[in-house]
């Protein structure tokens, strides 16, 4: 019968994973039981400690549904989605950041002309949008799906509103580049918002006394075919929470200054109706491969 010691214990359970069959599961698995084990021993954790967190993971997983996925906010909140993001993103060669693709990703994304308004029955201040999607050297890059969704003007997406079943997707659209690479909308301007705060981890943000808000931005999703999928997002300059994003995704390269105008019409001559913002962001495309992230909900239905 061994009997150990905490280090000997550590050094066990290591030992344990020796016949893992996938060298990398075996070298995660090793990994985590040296962290955890590490984190127990520098901290003396308590039982009473213990046993808040088991309750903690078990509310976490009980909130999760098929669209709502409260562990990834967890993640999102204690800086790991953007630390994974950034240790598989080291060498940017010039390409766009990139930053976490959040919840609100849902895949209602329908194909919109250019110009179209995204979010056509929502208050708010107009903004236009243009843009062009090239490739390390600036050749533009034609025919590539763009995925947009933003918040409104009081920082909901639409999937999170009651109406959503009956009046379908609103601040969220597809568009595809044209010959020069360019693609334009209209919208309005998002404000910052909360994450959410009804579940374990609002709780742990609101009782550690942090901030829930996210800085004001679009979300971006560029899928061009030999180049790596680009998930980011292009934040407002000047909003208040710029520097202190409780999901940690702001880069400085990602802020744009969003111009006021007055001009009568728009960049593509239809008529502005009063004052509007305007957006203007250049996406830059690194070769590559991989797969565009999936939509919650698609993934809960071919997992099924
Ligand atoms: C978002 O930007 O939509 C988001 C990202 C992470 C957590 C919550 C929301
Ligand atoms: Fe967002």
């Amino acid at each position: 019968m061994p009997q150990f010691n905490d280090t000997e214990l550590t050094e066990a359970v290591i030992r344990s994973f020796d016949n893992t069959p996938d060298p990398r599961a075996k070298f995660l698995l090793q990994e985590l039981v040296k962290s955890l084990h590490d984190y127990v021993r520098k901290t003396d954790l308590t039982f009473a400690e213990w046993e808040y967190a088991i309750d903690f993971l078990t509310r976490t997983g009980q909130k999760c549904t098929p669209v709502r996925q409260e562990f990834i906010l967890l993640s999102d909140v204690m800086g790991v989605s953007m630390l994974v993001d950034a240790v598989n993103h080291r060498e940017r060669d010039g390409a766009t950041e990139t930053t976490v693709l959040g919840p609100f990703y849902v895949g209602e994304h329908k194909a919109m002309p250019h110009g179209a308004d995204i979010s056509p029955r929502l208050k708010g201040e107009p903004m236009f949008v243009q843009s062009r999607v090239t490739d390390l050297a600036g050749k533009p890059l034609s025919s590539v799906p763009v995925d947009v969704w933003h918040a409104d003007n009081e920082g909901f997406y639409d999937s999170q509103k009651s109406d959503y079943e009956t009046h379908g997707p609103s601040s969220r659209a597809r568009f595809i580049t044209d010959a020069d690479g360019r693609f334009f909308f209209r919208t309005i301007l998002p404000c910052s918002y909360p994450i959410p705060t009804d579940g374990p981890v609002g709780e742990m943000i609101i009782q550690t006394r942090r901030h829930p808000m996210r800085p004001a931005h679009v979300h971006f999703l560029v899928n061009a075919p030999g180049y790596e999928p680009l998930i980011t997002h292009v934040f407002i300059d000047g909003d208040k929470y710029l520097d202190s994003d409780v999901v940690f995704g702001v880069k400085n390269e990602l802020v744009a200054k969003i111009e006021q105008r007055t001009d009568a019409a728009m960049p593509d001559g239809k008529p502005a109706g009063g004052p509007w913002h305007l957006m203007t962001y250049e996406f830059r495309m690194k070769p590559g491969k991989g797969d565009a992230p999936k939509p919650m909900a698609a993934k809960v239905t071919e997992d099924a």
